[in-house]
């Protein structure tokens, strides 16, 4: 008998999925009931956690992103869960001190988290490497992942010589993050193939429908031996969101690949999803746009966010008009800063820029603080060479950083427990507040003002 050839998935719907089509909005009472049918599903892993989970569920949704957590593992204990962390940047947009990166991989493991996917927007290997270490050291996965983008610069053999370093850094797998949903057929083909001509580690593929290149290149990448393809379930999938599950599952099944889905299973929990989607679409938090097809990227590689990012930022302007002059500035700013990936936070900042240099009265006349830091080198070693001319107007004669940026930082957690304040419960409610120092007393406040409205109310019930 001939053995199956073997394709895993990684289910994003939680996740990426929920952060690309609602901006991260979906609350956790709003799925608590699926996670029991997700639990069942065979998925490699499901991803939970990371990106901008920190940051809605404590400025928005007012919601314990530790207690999210927790609660999802209750639910489902026999599948892996899986976070995306910002390398030193962890789920911020900035470089946190070494003990602070620490501790917060210690308590996500601790808490429930087995599979980290641990990135650097600019790719520089020295912004993830103690990520990686700790995640081993907590006994879980450490998934490094390449930021694929297109320039001049990026070629296989960059690709493969990354692949190297997460390798001698001792990441267990590999993922290719494609944000933009750029990366055509043909180029995942030959990068699968390249990266696993060197390396035996478990390869998982990340990409986008924004373009809709995504089930084309996830096919081409699972024939050219990818081990791990993502997607989220249909009623969340498309536009800017990923490839649907269940049809991916199906179309590779009937190509001899065991999945280790199952259909039924899978209609189970998206008949579940459906009614959320079509909540969602009826109260406006779900706009039909994010659904849709947007091929700009191919003519622009500049990932779904960013563009909407752009059209709000012109708004503001009042020069919705430009948004063409725009478009052609980005790459510009991009080649001036040596071809930096678009991923956050590089994708903000050179979008800023790029509207900045279009209403300016000359470009680079107003330079943002953090293409500055940037150029400082604090964010990490730009891809390519920063145009000379630039460094020069922000530097002077001073030279850029030649060490990780985390070497220059003192130590932040022991102050973090101090500042932290007294509605601070234990060290989780302290990484919330090291990470996001102006939002996290709020929701600190927030939820001890809601308790004792409960108690009350439970008191006079009571008498
Ligand atoms: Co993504």
């Amino acid at each position: 008998m001939i053995a199956l050839k073997k394709v895993r998935f990684t289910e994003l719907v939680l996740r990426d999925g929920n952060q690309s089509q609602l901006a991260t909005r979906m609350p956790f009472s709003d799925f608590a009931d699926v996670l029991p049918e997700l639990d069942k599903a065979g998925f490699a892993s499901i991803e939970v956690w990371g990106g901008a989970t920190f940051d809605t569920c404590l400025r928005y949704l007012k919601e314990d992103p530790w207690e999210r957590l927790r609660q999802i593992r209750k639910a489902c204990p026999n599948t892996k869960l899986q976070m995306l962390l910002r390398g030193q940047n962890l789920l911020g947009y900035r470089h946190y001190p070494d003990d602070v990166v620490r501790a917060f991989i210690n308590r996500a493991v601790a808490n429930g988290i087995d599979v980290i996917r641990i990135f650097d927007a600019l790719n520089d290997p020295r912004n993830v490497e103690l990520a990686i270490e700790e995640t081993r050291k907590q006994g879980a996965e450490a998934q490094a992942a390449i930021c694929y983008t297109i320039s001049p610069i990026h070629d296989l053999d960059s690709y493969v010589r990354l692949v190297r370093q997460f390798e001698d850094m001792g990441a267990t797998s590999l993922c290719i993050k494609d944000m933009a949903g750029i990366m055509l057929p043909d180029q995942a083909e030959e990068l699968v193939r390249a990266i696993k001509a060197v390396s035996d580690l478990p390869l998982h593929i990340h990409t986008h429908t924004t373009t809709g290149m995504a089930m084309m290149s996830l096919l081409k990448s699972v024939e050219a031996g990818a081990d791990v393809i993502d997607t989220a379930m249909s009623s969340f999938s498309g536009g800017t969101s990923h490839a649907p599950t269940e049809t991916m599952a199906a179309a590779l099944e009937a190509y001899g690949y065991d999945t280790g889905l199952n259909q039924r299973q899978l209609k189970t929990i998206n008949d579940l999803l459906s009614p959320l989607q079509e909540k969602y679409l009826e109260d406006g938090s779900l706009d039909p746009r994010v659904l849709t097809t947007r091929t700009d990227a191919l003519v622009y590689q500049v990932p779904g966010g960013m563009i909407s990012n752009l059209i709000a930022q012109l708004k503001m302007f009042n020069a919705s008009d430009r948004l063409e002059e725009v478009f052609d500035e980005v790459p510009l700013v991009r080649k001036d800063l040596g071809y930096p990936p678009l991923v956050t936070p590089m994708s903000q900042m050179v979008g800023v820029q790029a509207v900045n240099n279009v209403l300016g009265k000359e470009r680079y006349a107003n330079i943002s603080r953090e293409i500055r830091a940037y150029i400082a080198g604090e964010y990490g070693r730009a891809p390519g060479e920063i145009n000379p001319e630039l460094v020069k107007k922000v530097l002077g004669d001073a030279e850029p950083l030649q060490v990780r940026f985390a070497d220059t930082m003192e130590p932040g957690l022991e102050r973090a427990k101090k500042d932290a304040g007294p509605l601070a419960r234990d060290i989780d409610d302290v990484l919330s507040y090291a990470t996001f120092p102006q939002i996290a007393p709020d929701f600190f406040a927030e939820r001890e003002k809601r308790e004792q409205n409960i108690q009350k109310y439970t008191i006079r019930r009571l008498e």
